[in-house]
């Protein structure tokens, strides 16, 4: 539980804030979030923790600008992701996603699955490959980069899927179920690659999970119930 890039207070500037949100869906029929609030600051590793339905997902994709929620406010790295071009420069800056299933592109090898981030903000090619080396051979990976994403395990893809989205750099991480489609001991090395890798990276992490010992391996423990998100 000890995080070294935890500031001593616990008070690291806030990265993600959700006040007061609502969100439901099929035109209020499905009530999903009711009053949900929450804050994630920076150097925090903070698990989302519910049953399966529970929001986790529906909470991270408004937070991530993938949704937008009927009411109630949100700020992440100081932008209000309900606006297109705060949403545009979130995602090419300052956010990376990992979701359950890896998302990589099968045909494109390791190395430009990873580098796919980089793209968008035009960096040279000589810088780009030495960030992915960094990346790849911090969760084991260095040897694959030639490999096709198809041909690796279910594992491997999740390392890649986390290689890609710290590319850039970003300041917060939504991981959703990372190793939810994964087998418990190689969930578990996932797990603590991401872990480690954050730390390294100085990223801060909301990771969603239904996993109590997952959960429980954060820094802090948010629990969504009843639309709600109360701390643990
Ligand atoms: N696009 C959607 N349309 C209708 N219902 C949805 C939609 N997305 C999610 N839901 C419903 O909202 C609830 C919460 O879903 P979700 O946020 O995915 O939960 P969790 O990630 O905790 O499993 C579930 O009952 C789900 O069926
Ligand atoms: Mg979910």
């Amino acid at each position: 539980m000890n995080n070294p890039l935890a500031p001593a207070d616990g008070r690291g500037a806030p990265l993600a804030v959700a006040r007061d949100v609502w969100k439901s869906y099929d035109r209020g029929r499905v009530e999903v979030l009711r009053g949900a609030s929450l804050t994630v600051r920076a150097g925090e590793l903070v698990a989302l923790w519910g049953s399966s339905g529970s929001g986790k997902s529906t909470l991270l994709h408004l937070l991530g600008g993938l949704d937008t929620p009927d009411r109630g406010e949100l700020q992440v790295c100081g932008l209000d992701p309900r606006e297109e071009r705060a949403r545009l420069e979130l995602r090419r800056r300052h956010l990376g996603f990992v979701f359950q299933l890896h998302n990589l592109v099968p045909d494109l090898t390791v190395e430009e699955n990873i580098r796919l981030p980089a793209l968008a903000l035009g960096a040279g090619p000589a810088e780009m490959a030495a960030r992915v080396r960094v990346l790849a051979d911090r969760v084991g990976l260095a040897d694959r980069l030639r490999h096709r994403a198809q041909d690796l395990s279910g594992g491997e893809r999740q390392r890649v899927a986390i290689c890609r989205a710290l590319m850039n750099s970003p300041r917060l991480l939504l991981a959703d179920e990372p190793t939810g489609s994964l087998d418990e001991a190689t969930g578990e090395n996932v797990f603590a690659l991401l872990r480690e890798l954050a730390r390294a990276e100085r990223a801060a992490v909301l990771l969603c999970t239904h996993e109590r010992r997952f959960a429980e391996a954060c820094d802090r423990l948010l629990r969504v119930r009843a639309g709600r998100v109360e701390e643990v």
